[in-house]
Formats: C-alpha cells, structure tokens, sequence
C-alpha cells in the first residue's frame, strides 16, 4: 500500500471512528480551567486585566475579601512579583482555587475561580491578605509554604477520599468556632501542619499535630457564607467564609486530606482594611 494512501485511509478510519462513538463530553474541560488560572496569573503580574479577555464571560462578577467591588478597582490592578503560585482543580463544579504569595507585594491571595459551561469564567472570588491581615508576613509565609510544597503532590487513588468526605471534614473544622462536638468530627491526621497567616505548627516531627491550639470556646459566632472548592486528586478543599468572630474577616482555609485524614490546613485572613484583633 502506498504511504499516501495508508495515511488517508488511518485519516478515514479515524473519522468513521469518531462519528461512530463520540467521545463522551466531560463535565468540565481541564484545559479551560487551566488557561483560566494562568491567565489571572498573567493578569495579577501585570497589574491589568487584559490577560483575561479572552477566558472571560461578558457577565461575570467579582469578589475582594468578601465584598463585591469593580474588578477595576481591585488588587488586580496591582502588578505583583509571584513567588508561590499552586492551583487545585474542582472538575465537578467547573473551578479553581489559586494559591499565591507575593512576598514582595507584600500579599498572600487566595482566588477562586468559577466557570460556565463553555469554559468561560463567570466569577473571581479573591481573599487578598496584606500589612495588618492576621498574623500577616508574606516573606515568612513564603518560607513556610516552599518548604512544604513537595508534600503538595497528586495522591494516588489509593490515598483520595469523596468530596463528600473531604467537604465533611473542612466544614467539621469551620464548625469548631460554635459547635462543642465539631472537634470529634475532624478527622486529625498525623503529622498534620497549619499555616495560618505568617505563623506555622509544624516542627518537623513526625509526630506534629493540629490539636494545639484549636478553638476551645464552642460558643463563638459561625464561620458563615462557605464556598468550596474540592480537588479530589489533591486531597483538597478550599473554603471561603466570613469568619466572624474575627471583625467579620474575610477568610480563606485550605485543608488536605491524605487517606482521609487531615494533614495541612493554611489559612488567609484579611479584616476590611483594618489590624486584625481577635
Ligand atoms: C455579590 O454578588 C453575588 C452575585 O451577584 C450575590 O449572590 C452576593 O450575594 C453578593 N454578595 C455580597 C456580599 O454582596
Ligand atoms: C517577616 O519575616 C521575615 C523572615 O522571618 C523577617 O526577617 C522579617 O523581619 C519579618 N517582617 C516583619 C515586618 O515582621
Ligand atoms: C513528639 O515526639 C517528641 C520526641 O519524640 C516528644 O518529645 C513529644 O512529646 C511528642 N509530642 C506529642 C504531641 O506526642
Ligand atoms: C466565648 O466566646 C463568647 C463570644 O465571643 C464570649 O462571650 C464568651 O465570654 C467566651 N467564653 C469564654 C469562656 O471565654
């Protein structure tokens, strides 16, 4: 058979092939999710939203430390030297969460961004930490967070739980500020680190725990209007909330599940332009 014709035979294979089993349409389009992220990467380091353009719906909305504000008028407008950057990927919900540290900014940001159906991003959701958030210093985050980045790997399947399990085990936490039991639910792992603003629990030791400083007043206002985004393969859950009994802060905890316990939380906490005090 000539070369020619075996390659348009393979090409008429393929077509037939295609028409005969269309491959099924996934629920959300990784690529899209992906361009998205790097884009408002683009977008943050250049200080403009015109890296955007074109991942963005007409309609779309945005969120700054809780607040519904102009894009225009945002931290996005501030052009930042990125240091940190991780993304986790919510494949059922169509949506990111972005990590960033910018010890120079100085910021510590965490964004979530949402899609359509066709890709496009209907919403950023930023929480963005700066000189007076709570326990803020982002050159020590940094430190923090680089050191513990290659713990950050895809879990093999062996080691990812549901999404219900890894939501349940977010919200069980948040629960801890105003419910006496919501401790018991939280599925403690071992060694298990907290990042919280600039200040870390982890010594390094193979026995380091997150029990440590845990709420221990129950009676304390919710941690309301949560927003999830779960990355099964990471283990992961980003929640947004307004922690109130915290000035009503807008904040951002992340936690990561390895074989359903819980192994890293990292909070951003930021208190409408004012000191955090709790
Ligand atoms: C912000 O806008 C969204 C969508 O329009 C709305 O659902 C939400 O309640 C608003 N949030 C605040 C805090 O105003
Ligand atoms: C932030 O942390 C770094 C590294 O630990 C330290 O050198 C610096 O003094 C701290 N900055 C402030 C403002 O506390
Ligand atoms: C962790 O291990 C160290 C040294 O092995 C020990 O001194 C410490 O008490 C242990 N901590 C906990 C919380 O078990
Ligand atoms: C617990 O928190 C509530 C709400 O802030 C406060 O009124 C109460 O005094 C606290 N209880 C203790 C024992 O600190």
């Amino acid at each position: 058979m000539a070369p020619l014709f075996d390659k348009y035979l393979h090409l008429a294979l393929l077509v037939t092939a295609a028409k005969a089993a269309p491959v099924p349409q996934a629920p959300c389009d990784l690529v899209a999710l992906e361009q998205a992220a790097d884009a408002y990467i683009a977008a943050q380091t250049a200080g403009s939203l015109v890296p955007l353009q074109s991942v963005i719906s007409t309609s779309w909305t945005y969120m700054e430390n809780n607040k519904n504000i102009s894009a225009s008028t945002g931290v996005l407008m501030t052009a930042l030297d990125i240091d940190h950057r991780r993304t986790n990927y919510d494949l059922v919900t169509c949506a990111t969460y972005t990590e960033v540290v910018a010890a120079s900014g100085p910021y510590v940001i965490g964004t979530q961004i949402r899609h359509d159906t066709e890709g496009l991003v209907t919403s950023i959701d930023t929480i963005a930490s700066t000189t007076g958030s709570w326990l803020f210093n982002a050159t020590k985050t940094l430190q923090y967070v680089q050191s513990e980045d290659p713990g950050w790997t895809p879990l093999p399947v062996s080691a990812q739980s549901t999404r219900e399990v890894i939501q349940t085990a977010g919200d069980a936490y948040l629960d801890m500020w105003s419910d006496a039991h919501a401790h018991e639910r939280v599925p403690w792992g071992t060694p298990c680190v907290r990042l919280e603003g600039s200040a870390y629990t982890g010594k390094g030791a193979a026995n380091d725990s997150c029990q440590p400083g845990i709420p221990s007043n129950h009676s304390q206002a919710p941690n309301t209007h949560r927003r999830y985004i779960i990355d099964q393969e990471m283990g992961s859950v980003s929640v947004f909330c307004v922690w109130e009994h915290m000035m009503n802060a807008a904040d951002s905890h992340e936690f990561r599940l390895e074989k359903g316990k819980l192994r890293y939380v990292h909070t951003i906490t930021e208190c409408g332009g004012k000191t955090c005090k709790l």
